[in-house]
């Protein structure tokens, strides 16, 4: 066999179809790195389901002086009875970087434990670094059920 000789046909073809296997793994594995990345850089619309009201709780379901994370749509919701026997319902994604905020009976306050941001009862930051008051809802009893609604604007 001489060196400039062609290699026979069959060579050819399988060094093709090995130069396609291992492009094509290499395709899937970029595609497997970077498909989160992207997804990540852009979520998927984020559909709101919710409504405007949502029953938040049953009466008796809080003792006064506590809170209840609830879903409103998409986002939780906080509920709150209060030591005076008042319901407030409050956004729970807090307005500095979006973690979930707590009722904290024993400061009376709401707190999002990711940066000690702290808020009072009417939702207006009070101390840490959220640079935005809650969203405040409207709260409504309806036989058993505490209602919970997005205000109307006036
Ligand atoms: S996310 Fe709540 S204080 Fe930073």
């Amino acid at each position: 066999m001489c060196a400039d000789q062609a290699p026979p046909p069959h060579d050819a073809s399988r060094r093709r179809a090995i130069e396609i296997f291992l492009g094509g793994g290499i395709l899937a594995s970029l595609a497997s790195f970077l498909y989160p990345v992207l997804r990540y850089f852009v979520p998927p619309a984020v559909v709101d389901l919710g409504g405007d009201e949502v029953v938040a709780a049953k009466a008796g379901d809080l003792k006064p002086n506590s809170g209840k994370i609830f879903r409103f749509g998409s986002h939780p919701g906080l509920l709150i009875l209060g030591s005076d026997g008042a319901y407030r319902a409050l956004s729970a994604t807090c307005t500095h970087l979006g973690c979930t905020v707590q009722y904290r009976s024993d400061l009376r306050e709401i707190w999002c434990a990711c940066h000690n941001g702290i808020y009072d009862l009417n939702g207006r930051n009070v101390s840490g670094p959220p640079p935005r008051p809650l969203t405040v809802f409207d709260v409504h009893e309806r036989g058993d059920e505490i209602v919970v609604s997005r205000k109307r604007e006036a």
